[in-house]
C-alpha cells in the first residue's frame, strides 16, 4: 500500500486539537481497506429530521455529508412516508442515502450496497444505531438475491472509477429496476454529469435533468415506456 503522512485539518484530536494522520492512496472504493480506521461522527439533517451517522477514513466524504449527497436528498422526489417499497443505494458509502430513506419511509426496504468492506461495515452500524436494521439491508453488489426487484434506486455513484466502469455499473443495476421504477442520480458536471446523461439517452432511457445545483445535476432516469 502506497502511503503518505499528511496534516488533515478535518480530524481533530479527542483533545479538540489538529493532528496529524495517515492518509493512504487507496481508493474509496478499494474492497478491503487496510489503511487507517479513524471513526468519527457527522451530523446533518434531511427535511428536518437530524442525523448523526458513524464514518471513518477510508470511505468517501468521511468528513462530512458530501454536497452532491446533500443536492441529491434535496432534489430527488423522495418517497412520502405513507410509500413501500424496494428500494437501492447504490455505492452507499457509510450510508447517508440509505438511512435517509429508510428513516423517512417506514414501509420501505431498503438495500445499501458497496463493494468496500468498510463502507458496509459503517452503514450497518449506522442503521443498528437508528434502528432501522430491520429494513435496511447491506450487502456487497453479489450479495442482493438474483430475484429483487427495485422500485427505486438512489446513487451518488463513483465516478472516481472511470467511465468505463461507472457505465458497467449503471448497466448491471438499473435494469433491475421495477417496470415503473424510477433511478434518482447525482453527478458532478465537471465530473462526467452531462456526458453521463447522454449515454443514458443513448441506452434508451428516460431521463429529465430535474436539477442542477452548485454543479451537480440531479438525474431522474426511468424506462421508456415506464
Ligand atoms: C461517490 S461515493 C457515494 C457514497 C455515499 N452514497 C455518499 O453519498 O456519501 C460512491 C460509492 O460507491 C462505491 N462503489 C464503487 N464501485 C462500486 C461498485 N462496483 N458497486 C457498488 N458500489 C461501488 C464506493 O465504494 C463508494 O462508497
Amino acid at each position: 500500500m502506497n502511503a503518505l503522512v499528511v496534516r488533515h485539518p478535518g480530524w481533530p484530536s479527542r483533545s479538540g486539537r489538529r493532528q496529524t494522520c495517515r492518509v493512504t492512496t487507496e481508493h474509496y472504493f478499494t474492497a478491503e481497506p487496510s489503511g487507517p480506521d479513524h471513526r468519527r461522527e457527522i451530523e446533518f439533517s434531511v427535511a428536518g429530521r437530524d442525523y448523526r451517522l458513524a464514518t471513518a477514513t477510508g470511505l468517501f466524504s468521511a468528513g462530512r455529508l458530501d454536497p452532491g449527497t446533500a443536492v441529491l436528498l434535496r432534489k430527488g422526489d423522495r418517497p412520502p412516508a405513507y410509500a413501500s417499497g424496494v428500494f437501492l443505494d447504490l455505492g452507499c458509502g457509510y450510508g447517508p442515502i440509505a438511512c435517509v430513506l429508510a428513516a423517512e419511509v417506514p414501509g420501505a426496504t431498503v438495500w445499501a450496497v458497496d463493494v468496500n468492506s468498510r463502507a458496509r461495515e459503517l452503514t450497518a452500524a449506522n442503521a443498528a444505531t437508528l434502528d432501522l436494521s430491520g429494513r435496511l439491508k447491506v450487502a456487497a453488489p453479489d450479495e442482493v438475491p438474483a430475484d429483487v426487484v427495485f422500485d427505486q434506486i438512489w446513487s451518488n455513484p463513483p465516478t472516481h472509477v472511470g467511465k468505463a466502469e461507472l457505465h458497467t455499473l449503471l448497466e448491471r443495476w438499473l435494469p433491475r429496476l421495477a417496470p415503473d421504477g424510477v433511478a434518482w442520480l447525482v453527478i458532478n458536471r465537471h465530473l462526467g454529469g452531462d456526458s453521463l446523461h447522454t449515454w443514458l439517452v443513448d441506452h434508451d432511457w428516460r431521463v429529465d435533468r430535474v436539477a442542477s445545483q452548485k454543479g451537480f445535476r440531479v438525474l431522474r432516469v426511468a424506462r421508456k415506456t415506464g
